[in-house]
């Protein structure tokens, strides 16, 4: 592990982190990684694979066809990563509404969380790494040197995700999406592998009332006031 190089950024769903994140990266001129959507790419596989994800999503059925699936991430050559599931670059439908009905349910596998944990760790020989999800302060990287935990009032978070088009379904409304996203929050926070939960030693920031520039500043001159090497 290389902890030194990692800004960890964990916390509930749509709270306005992979925004942040990628703008901090930019600032630090680090990489920026989503987690979050390393788990909607593996969703999306087994979708793909045809795997009944109600009925047949069995850890055997899950092992054999993980066997099958590559996902990487490449240098691109503005200075970002790009992961590839099976070669093809990840594309919007990783965060579709389909995808984001099954993703806690897959993410809560033992198994699939086994199959990410180095993949995930080995990002940091990269370089600076921004990596957001929701165990990056407490299970991927416990030894991060800075590690935010960023949330913001449920109806922020349901306003907030509305407005990515192409996320919700068509004729959401804040309350409909305000409910998809606080039963995904249950569920990251109730599961017993990797739960979402700030690590002791995380900033806590609460985003409801603040811009995202506002946000990205204080992480930014957080981490240069206290520099990374
Ligand atoms: O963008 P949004 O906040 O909706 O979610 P995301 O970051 O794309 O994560 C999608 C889902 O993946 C989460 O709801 C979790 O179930 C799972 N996840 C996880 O279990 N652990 C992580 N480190 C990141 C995401």
């Amino acid at each position: 592990m290389f902890p030194k190089n990692v800004i960890a950024i964990d916390g509930p769903a749509a709270s306005g982190k992979s925004t942040v994140a990628q703008k901090v990266a930019d600032k630090l001129n680090g990489f920026y990684v989503s987690t979050g959507n390393m788990y909607r790419a593996i969703t999306l596989f087994l979708m793909q694979s045809k795997l009944d994800l109600n009925s047949e999503a069995t850890p055997e059925k899950i092992d054999s066809l993980l066997k099958k699936l590559d996902l990487s991430f490449s240098k691109t050559a503005d200075g970002k990563l790009s992961m590839t599931i099976n070669g093809a670059t990840a594309d919007g439908a990783i965060r579709s509404p389909e995808v984001a009905k099954y993703v806690s349910r897959i993410a809560a596998m033992e198994n699939i969380r086994n199959w990410l944990i180095d993949r995930q760790r080995n990002l940091s020989k990269l370089g600076l790494i921004i990596m957001e999800g929701r165990d990056i302060g407490t299970v991927i990287f416990p030894d991060a040197k800075y590690k935010f935990f960023i949330t913001a009032s449920p109806e922020v978070r349901a306003r907030r995700r509305l407005a990515q088009s192409g996320e919700t379904p068509e004729g959401s409304t804040v309350a409909s999406v305000a409910k998809e996203i606080a039963e995904r929050d249950e569920m990251d926070s109730k599961r017993k592998i990797a739960p979402l939960k700030k690590a002791d030693d995380a900033i806590f920031i609460d985003t409801s009332e603040m811009t995202v520039e506002e946000v990205v500043n204080h992480i930014a001159s957080f981490v240069k006031e206290t520099p990374i090497i």
